[in-house]
């Protein structure tokens, strides 16, 4: 089983997105008993909460259900429970670095360094911005999303 946690800072906008996004990919390749996916938050704010309302709206447009997730924040264990951990943005992998066991750091990298045709490293935070940030965001996930799973397929 390879296993993979998106994270971000909420664990309500961009990373529940990852993760619903990347579990129906996974489903639709018949590969839910080789895959698993998760997702956490940085911080603490929002332990517990469902994903925000936006977030939940702007996926389901496109198919994705997010109303079941609940955020919870990264933990110490995560980093020897997963196998890829993957920051939405810059100060969420400084921040993930930051709290790493020494000789997992290889395990944490930027989301979008599966998807270099975006020519961005982060996923901008949506939580300020209007609808069309929340667009963004599942334009950015499904491109890195799509690039992720054919990595993993091709290291099988
Ligand atoms: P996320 O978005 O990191 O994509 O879940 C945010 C959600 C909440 C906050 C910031 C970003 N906040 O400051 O509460």
């Amino acid at each position: 089983m390879t296993k993979v946690l998106f994270v971000c800072l909420g664990n309500i906008c961009r990373s529940p997105t990852a993760d619903a996004v990347f579990k129906k990919m996974v489903a639709e390749a018949g590969l839910e008993d080789l895959i698993s996916v998760d997702s956490a938050g940085t911080g603490s704010w929002h332990i517990g909460h469902p994903p925000d309302r936006r977030a939940t709206v702007a996926a389901a447009q496109r198919g994705y259900d997010l109303s079941l997730l609940r955020a919870r924040q990264i933990v110490k264990e995560d980093f020897s429970q997963f196998d890829h951990i993957l920051a939405m943005d810059a100060q969420n992998l400084a921040d993930l670095n930051a709290m790493c066991p020494p000789g997992r750091n290889e395990k944490v990298r930027l989301f979008l360094d599966y998807a270099p045709e975006a020519g961005l490293t982060d996923v901008p935070d949506p939580y300020y911005g209007g609808e069309d940030s929340f667009d963004h965001v599942l334009d950015l996930v499904e491109s890195a999303a799509a690039g992720l799973l054919n990595q993993l397929n091709q290291h099988r």
